[in-house]
């Protein structure tokens, strides 16, 4: 679950010792183990045994260029959701057609940049699709359906039911088709994605099978996307999937699909945290403790500014004293940089006992971790640490106070 380990009292990822990282880079930094990402990349491979499998990697989860480098080394694809992820996608060796782009509510402007780039787009609005045809009448266009089934660990990452502003809902896909068959569009995916963590099997495959239900009234499909939303475990007591006993059955559907449909189609999937969240943790560093009569606090060099799940969705994220592995279990908030409520990366955990100076490590910490980093307050971002084979090497430098000032304001 928490890939780090311990030997002789020190926390290790693979051969490397993190509290080396923090005295050679100093923190806040991320650290992300190449490895990792890979044995996940490997084990969706390996859970969905269909001859045409695509994993389009959500780099929204963390778009850091050697991630994505190293997945276009493994064959992945891409699925990115602005023109900038295009951009970046691009710089890191994948082409156009590795890439699918998911609208949400994207300008014209936008639009047009993607269609010029020769990227497939995935729309998921009458409104869109109106336009889209207008202007590019005959094109290829992938359709994101709305299964109207409600699943994903909290309320904010739902990104399907009736209310939910994503996807053409059932009861559009009628009107949907009356647009594409105006503009001659041709239909060539159907995608879904119904939300992130996704842990209710049952929901899931009632959401393939409605897609699929969808997927036979188009002619000229060449693959069916079912989005990404697999489960990490971020509580050491929260139960995962039996991924490899989910692929067979999911195997099973689609083998039957495709063969009424009359042809082998693509089997796309879009995962985003479940390919990073584990390789990654963030190193921040103690500057000071405050006990009173009412609560111990740790306030650490790092805020939701550089990690904000914490804040954004209640998430837990494990969290361990780098330099007192063995000590006595203590209870703390563990409090960021910035002067707001809540600005708290774990509340009343129980951690080994905390000293100023010392260096905790914020665990799952690759997924929709830096990606979603910002510089408020002026504090410039962490930066990134890569481990590849054991070997270690800056990716993205911490900037100092100076050198952020000089880049985002002279
Ligand atoms: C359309 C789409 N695909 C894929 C993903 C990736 O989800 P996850 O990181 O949970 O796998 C998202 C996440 O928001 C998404 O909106």
């Amino acid at each position: 679950m928490y890939p780090l380990h311990i030997t002789n009292n020190e926390y290790f990822f693979g051969d490397v010792k993190l509290l080396d990282i923090a005295k050679s880079f100093g923190t806040p930094t991320y650290v992300y183990d190449l490895d990792i990402v890979g044995e996940q990349y490997d084990s969706i491979k390996k859970s969905f045994d269909w001859p045409k499998l695509r994993i389009c990697y959500a780099m929204k989860a963390n778009s850091n260029i050697d991630i994505l480098k190293f997945l276009k080394s493994k064959g992945s694809s891409i699925d990115a959701v602005s023109y900038g992820d295009i951009l970046v996608a691009l710089k890191a060796g994948f082409t156009p057609e590795d890439i699918i782009y998911t609208t949400n509510n994207a300008s014209d402007e936008e639009i047009e940049l993607v269609v010029k780039s020769n990227v497939l787009i995935n729309i998921g609005d009458l409104s869109r699709l109106e336009k889209f045809g207008q202007k590019h009448p005959e094109s290829k266009v992938c359709l994101r359906i709305n299964t109207e089934v409600e699943s994903g660990e909290n309320d904010l990452v739902k990104t399907a039911g009736k209310e939910s502003q994503f996807g053409i809902l059932l009861e559009d896909v009628d009107a949907a088709k009356n647009i594409i068959e105006k503009y001659h569009l041709n239909i060539i995916g159907i995608h879904e994605h119904t939300g992130s963590g996704l842990y209710d099997t049952d929901d899931m495959f009632e959401s393939i099978n409605r897609t699929l239900n969808v997927a036979k009234k188009f002619e000229n499909l060449e693959f069916v996307d079912f989005g990404g939303g697999f489960k990490v475990p971020y509580k050491p007591d929260e139960h995962t999937i039996d991924y490899n006993k989910f692929g067979k059955k999911l195997i099973e559907i689609f083998d039957k699909f495709c063969k009424d449909y009359g042809k082998t189609l693509e089997l796309l999937f879009e995962p985003g945290k479940y390919m990073v969240a584990q390789s990654g943790i963030l190193l921040v560093e103690v500057n000071t403790i405050r006990k009173t009569p009412h609560k111990n606090y740790a306030g650490v060099n790092s805020g939701f500014s550089q990690l904000i799940r914490p804040l954004l969705y209640g998430a837990y994220h494990h969290i361990v004293n780098c330099n007192n592995p063995n000590g006595i279990k203590t209870k703390y908030d563990i409090a960021g940089n910035i002067c707001e409520g809540g600005d708290l990366f774990a509340k009343e955990r129980m951690i080994e006992e905390i000293r100023e100076g010392d260096i905790l490590i914020i665990q799952n910490a690759g997924a929709y971790c830096y990606s979603m980093a910002s510089v408020y307050n002026n504090r410039p971002l962490p930066g990134e640490i890569i481990i590849i084979k054991n070997k270690v090497k800056i990716s993205t430098e911490r900037l100092s106070f100076e050198k952020y000032v000089h880049k985002y304001f002279d």
